[in-house]
């Protein structure tokens, strides 16, 4: 009976996948439990790569029982898409997928809604993933969403979905309604063996003793609540998220760990004060791989920022750090981590809570000697460069919590187990 809660904690794409999947060797359960098709997951293994985006990255494991749950919003055809493409890489679905029939409907309206609300920002847009996730968490708090137990049954479906286009100010035709009704029962007809109320299934779980794994997507500075509002997502990606997400009961979360690129990235717009614009930049985002797994825009890359990471520690109540992609910094002379915020000739006592304040802030920076030799083969903390172990150190210190795994490549087996 445990339970292990693996977070992104910066602004997503930290390798959460990674961690997951290298966790998962030993969990029965692996659940997502906010977030959509906005996410994109990457695993590689033995040399194959698998993406995911709603599916939880528990998958690859033949045995492995995994949940999507409650706080999440489900594009019903993008998800039979996504399932059907794993399927193909010969990932079997059958009794091992339960998709809680609260989970949130993405519809077509909601991506529509997503871009035209880009476009009329104009220059003040987000830069969202395009999946319709805001809208559709809207509409969910608005009370007017659908959900996907909805898709049993068909009259309260038109019902609903004629209110929500009436909400949103349109009247579709009867022949463009019933065609939208017919593709999602053709959906629901894939789907429907795998609906089911999946709190109750992840309570007796846990109580006979499995072990429970929950994956976070995006990453807690993009929180609803406390990420750089309004350059966020809309769904709760930090710890809490958890427990409304999936039903599960706070003081069961046994354990959390962390993940933190070893380097700063994001992608979108919004304040991200340790960006870094020059060849050291260019050369991380080459080396790294830094474009966007569900968008495949390029990522926006910076020094680690320990301010921003410790703000996220102590909001998750983290037990250990996964630090991630190491590797990447092999061979750039000089490394630095952001250890403070000035404004004008005030050091700010904590991490600013308004983006502005955010985007006026001088980072002070901490400077390290960086290592030359490649580091993916490394297996053992001893064995890293001297001064790879004191840029690890130095996260530690700063954080004020163990780094209890480093990855050092993309592959299962490139990763250095502390504890
Ligand atoms: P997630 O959304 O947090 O799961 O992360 P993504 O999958 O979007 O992005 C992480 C990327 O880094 C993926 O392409 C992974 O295959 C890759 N990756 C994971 N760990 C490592 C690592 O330690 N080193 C390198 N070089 N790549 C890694
Ligand atoms: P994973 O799980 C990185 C960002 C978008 C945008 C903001 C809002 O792979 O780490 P949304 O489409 O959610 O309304 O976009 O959030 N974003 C992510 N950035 N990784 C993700 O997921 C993200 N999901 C959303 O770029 O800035
Ligand atoms: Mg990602």
């Amino acid at each position: 009976m445990s339970s292990l809660t693996v977070l992104g904690c910066m602004w997503g794409d930290e390798a959460k996948a990674k961690v997951v999947d290298f966790l998962g060797a030993s969990a029965d359960v692996v659940v997502r439990f906010q977030g959509g098709a906005n996410a994109g997951h990457t695993i590689v293994s033995e040399g194959k790569k698998y993406v995911f985006h709603s599916v939880p990255s528990g998958m690859l494991y033949p045995t492995t029982r995994c949940v999507i749950a409650q706080g999440t919003v489900i594009d019903p055809f993008g998800l039979r898409e996504e399932m059907q493409g794993l399927m193909a890489q010969g990932i079997d679905f059958s009794g091992r997928l339960f998709i809680d029939s609260r989970a949130g409907l993405v519809l077509p309206l909601h991506k529509e809604l997503d871009s035209s609300k880009e476009e009329q920002l104009g220059k003040n847009r987000i830069g969202t993933t395009g999946k319709g996730i805001g809208p559709a968490y809207a509409d969910q708090s608005a009370r007017c969403g659908l959900r996907m137990g909805d898709l049993a049954h068909p009259d309260w479906l038109r019902k609903r979905l004629l209110s929500l286009y009436d909400l949103h100010g349109q009247n579709p035709d009867a022949a463009a309604l019933d065609k939208e009704l017919a593709a999602l029962a053709s959906a629901w007809e894939f789907l429907r063996g795998y609906v089911t109320e999946v709190d109750i299934l992840l309570r007796e779980w846990y109580l006979q003793g499995d072990s429970i794994l929950f994956e976070g997507a995006q990453g807690t500075l993009l929180d609803v609540g406390f990420g750089t509002y309004p350059f966020v997502t809309s769904s709760h990606t930090m710890c809490g998220g958890v427990s409304t997400g999936a039903g599960f009961p706070p003081r069961w979360l046994d354990k959390v760990i962390g993940v933190y690129k070893a380097y700063g990235t994001r992608v979108g717009e919004g304040p991200f004060p340790t960006e870094i614009f020059d060849v050291t930049a260019e050369r991380i985002r080459v080396v790294g791989n830094e474009f966007g797994t569900t968008t495949g825009r390029p990522r926006r890359i910076g020094w680690f920022d320990a301010v921003a990471a410790k703000y996220t520690a102590d909001l998750n109540g983290l037990d250990g750090l996964a630090i991630t992609l190491l590797d990447v910094l092999s061979g750039i002379p000089e490394l630095k981590i952001c250890t403070g915020y000035w404004q004008g000739d005030t050091r700010l006592p904590h991490y600013p809570s308004h983006h502005l304040d955010l985007e006026s802030t001088q980072p002070e920076y901490l400077t390290l000697p960086g290592w030359e030799a490649d580091i993916g083969a490394v297996n053992k903390l001893g064995k890293l460069p001297k001064a790879a172990r004191e840029y690890l150190e130095a996260i530690q210190d700063l954080l004020e919590r163990p780094i209890e795994l480093v990855s050092v490549g993309k592959e299962r087996s490139q990763t250095i187990v502390i504890n």
